[in-house]
């Protein structure tokens, strides 16, 4: 059986096992309102993406499997813009944040809505590493630290898209030695592939000339009740996770890796996500203002290899009001957990929706922040010679 066949068959197992809903009730109070979508979802007008930006044409793809699910990309930050997939009742429902043309992504204060995060996705203390005896120094775009590659990283320029077929595209980057202050000419492919049984998989590739750190990651939000429909505090939320780096109140990992056991971060247990994101005695919630951390994924028994499309199981997300299940796999060793902490309602979505406080949720598959500064963390370093590759599959179904 091949990979995707095994997982559609797998799936129906896992949402058994693990979906069962250990919450005590439903949380309430004023940030809980949702307005689930009732009309069908569509895909933003292709001609809205059409332009030319640093001298590159940028377009919209769209990627269809057998399935109804549908997916719309552009190479502008190689974005997942929309992806529709059907809720329980068969309405077709847009699962992602997003902007309905390439002007709103480029102009709009930055959120990385649906972005390809690099060349170090999630961040670097202080901004400098040092790589074989030299220090490097970065941009301090959060704070004190680097975030998300920079100033202008890979979410920020023009990509080559290239339609392979219906259902899948290829974007290719190529980041010079010394952009964003990284050495090392780096190529960087991305594959966006949709299934017939409703699967969004991304798969990661790199090489580079000199030795470089790298750590992609899609850095979609995602509301599986419709994007822009209100609050994710009553999706219902497990992490294939007994540890977390834990992290200092500028979101830098203290080095550590902790038991999530006895803390809000525990989500081995199927749990509402907002049952206990406002635990401020927790000062891990505090420094998060909410969930912004990087979960330690348990691996199968004898499953130490982490990369190369080894995946496990790392999270199951089912949304109250559509049903819609998401579960996630991936062969990175860690995914961040942001529950859309800084969304303000500010920015204007696909179809007059707004990005409100906590109404979305990412999912970043990826080695974890600061590795380049904590030597026992698993390694983010890619020599020349060596090819980095990486698979993380978003598997959408109904309860
Ligand atoms: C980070 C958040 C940040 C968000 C948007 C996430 O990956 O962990 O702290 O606010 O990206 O930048």
């Amino acid at each position: 059986m091949n990979k995707l066949a095994f997982f559609s068959t797998a799936l129906v197992a896992v949402l058994f096992a693990s979906c069962g809903n250990n919450n005590p009730a439903p949380v309430t109070g004023s940030d809980t309102t949702v307005n689930p979508a009732t009309a069908a979802a569509v895909l933003p007008d292709t001609a809205a993406f059409h332009d030319i930006v640093d001298g590159q044409p940028t377009a919209l793809f769209i990627l269809k499997g057998k399935g109804q699910a549908t997916a719309a990309i552009t190479n502008y930050g190689a974005r997942l813009v929309s992806l529709l997939v059907p809720d329980k009742k068969g309405v077709l429902t847009d699962v992602v944040l997003g902007y309905d043309s390439v002007g709103k992504y480029i102009h709009q204060p930055d959120t990385y809505f649906g972005a390809i995060v690099g060349r170090y996705g999630n961040r670097i203390a202080k901004a400098k590493f040092k790589l074989n005896g030299k220090t490097y120094t970065l941009a301090t775009n959060d704070g004190p630290n680097h975030l998300h590659g920079g100033k202008k990283g890979f979410d920020a320029v023009v990509w080559t898209g290239h339609q392979l077929n219906d259902h899948a595209v290829e974007l290719t980057y190529q980041s010079k030695d010394g952009e964003e202050g990284y050495p090392g000419n780096l190529t960087v492919k991305v594959t966006y592939t949709l299934t017939d049984s409703n699967a969004l998989v991304v798969n990661y590739y790199a090489t580079t000339d000199k030795a470089t750190v790298l750590n992609i990651t899609n850095h979609s939000y995602f509301n599986l009740n419709g994007q822009g429909s209100g609050t994710i505090n009553n999706h219902t939320l497990m992490i294939n996770a007994d540890q977390y780096t834990p992290v200092d109140s500028t979101l830098i990992p203290t080095g550590k890796i902790e038991p999530v056991a006895g803390t809000p971060l525990d989500f081995r247990q199927p749990m509402y996500i907002g049952a206990r994101v406002n635990d401020t005695a927790n000062p891990q919630i505090k420094y998060g203002k909410g969930y912004d951390h990087n979960f330690v994924l348990n691996r199968a028994k004898g499953d130490t290899i982490i990369g190369g499309g080894n995946l496990a199981h790392a999270v199951t997300v089912q949304g109250d009001h559509s049903d819609i299940v998401l579960n996630v796999y991936t062969d990175q060793p860690g995914v961040q957990f942001y529950g859309g902490n800084f969304l303000k309602g500010t920015n204007p979505l696909k179809a007059g929706k707004r990005d409100d406080y906590r109404s979305a949720f990412c999912l970043e598959t990826q080695r974890f922040p600061d590795s380049p500064n904590e030597p026992s963390f698993p390694t983010t370093e890619l020599k020349p010679g060596e090819t980095f590759q990486s698979t993380t599959i978003f598997q959408f179904s109904t309860k």
